[in-house]
């Protein structure tokens, strides 16, 4: 089966053609369009200026992924939860191919693509294909060891706007075991990294500047970490501008630091977050012994979350088996919207292209 995949409900306009066969997935051809350098100068995304730019760029993107492709069989949109704005060029763009081509579409859930983004074998994506640009940092543990998923599966989905801990029973059917209550671990990357001048996002500066610093530098709180499944981050960003304001100097863009440095500075930060997402992914193994523990979303390109989550997982549940994004698709993409549409197109759960809606909030969970 040739899956279509489209994805635009954040600030990436991003296609891919990924064929479904014995093998596994496979991805043909994909083409991603970022938004970054656009949204840069606001310090986050724009809702508005997203919209403009997915409906500049989803033409060209799909133009070039489908040059010299076959018609796919299926269309598989993302049509939610994201920014209304972007949404509706996907699901606009999807409703008018799937009318021309004949072909049934698939109203894919975002968090559902960042978890199948782990069934993206990397051995098995064409090596002619323009990938989307990685955010993340070096690539030392890159990529999915055996792509099999096992059920119930235990999901940490971190990004920019979600920190979810979700229980999958299969494919389709997913429940919610804890989720943030506040700041996602992205959005909270994000904002510590403007503090300190990074340009947005700037998770991957965190965790390159992380790189060698001292862990130990700074003890910051770890939001609820004793207990239960629930994140709340908002606190620690509160506790960081505290931590700023005694112990830095000020300045127009950043701060200076008195006793430590930049890089201390940020490997504390980031051990905090670290440490709050893999203490309660453990207990969640613990206590809803999972076959298969998934972390994806674009933190999950974080190397120190993919080596402790690794150990955590290899010392203490020997027996689990951790699957993680190949990097690049740790991102938001075509292509896990593609592997995710795939799953419920053999259900045969399409949507009409004329009755498909772009739902803003819509859970993966019941
Ligand atoms: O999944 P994604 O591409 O978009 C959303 O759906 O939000 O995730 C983007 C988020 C941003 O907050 C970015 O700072 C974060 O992922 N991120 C990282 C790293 N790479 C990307 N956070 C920490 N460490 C990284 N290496
Ligand atoms: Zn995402």
């Amino acid at each position: 089966m040739l899956i279509l995949g489209i994805e635009s409900s954040c600030d990436d306009t991003s296609v891919a053609l990924v064929e479904a066969g014995e093998s596994g997935f496979i991805v043909l051809s994909e083409k991603t369009a970022s938004q970054i350098e656009v949204h840069k100068k606001y310090g986050g995304v724009v809702p508005e200026i997203a919209g403009r730019k997915h409906a500049e760029n989803i033409l060209p993107v799909l133009e070039e992924v489908m040059k010299n492709q076959k018609q796919p069989d299926i269309i598989a949109v993302t049509s939610g939860p994201g920014l209304i704005t972007g949404l509706l060029v996907g699901i606009e763009a999807a409703k008018s191919l799937s009318y021309l081509w004949n072909i049934p579409m698939v109203g894919v859930n975002h968090i559902s693509g960042h978890i199948h983004s782990v069934l993206l074998n990397p051995d098995k994506v064409e090596a002619n294909s323009t990938a989307p640009t990685n955010r993340g940092s070096s690539p030392s543990t890159d990529g999915v060891r055996g792509s099999s998923l096992q059920f119930p599966a235990l999901c940490l989905i971190v990004s920019g706007g979600h920190t979810e801990l979700i229980l999958m029973k299969s494919h389709t059917e997913f429940e919610l075991i804890g989720r943030t209550r506040d700041d996602a671990a992205g959005e909270t990357f994000d904002k510590i990294g403007k503090l300190v001048g990074f340009d947005y996002p700037g998770g991957a500066k965190i965790s390159q500047t992380a790189v060698g610093g001292n862990i130990k530098a700074i003890d910051l709180p770890r939001p609820m970490i004793k207990e239960g499944y629930e994140f709340s981050f908002a606190g620690l960003k509160t506790a960081v501008l505290y931590w700023l304001r005694d112990n830095a100097e000020k300045t127009e863009t950043s701060y200076n630091f008195k006793n430590i440095n930049l890089s201390d500075f940020c490997a504390s930060f980031e051990q905090t977050i670290i440490d709050v997402l893999v203490t309660k992914t453990l207990r969640a193994v613990d206590q809803y012994k999972p076959q298969t523990v998934i972390l994806s979303g674009g933190v999950s390109a974080n190397n120190k979350l993919r080596e402790t989550l690794e150990e955590g997982i290899t010392k203490i549940f020997p027996n689990t088996k951790l699957l993680l994004p190949q990097r690049k698709y740790s991102m938001d993409n075509g292509a896990m919207i593609a592997v995710a549409g795939y799953f419920k197109a053999v259900q045969k759960d399409f949507t009409d292209w004329s009755k498909i809606d772009a739902d803003p909030n819509w859970k993966v969970y019941k």
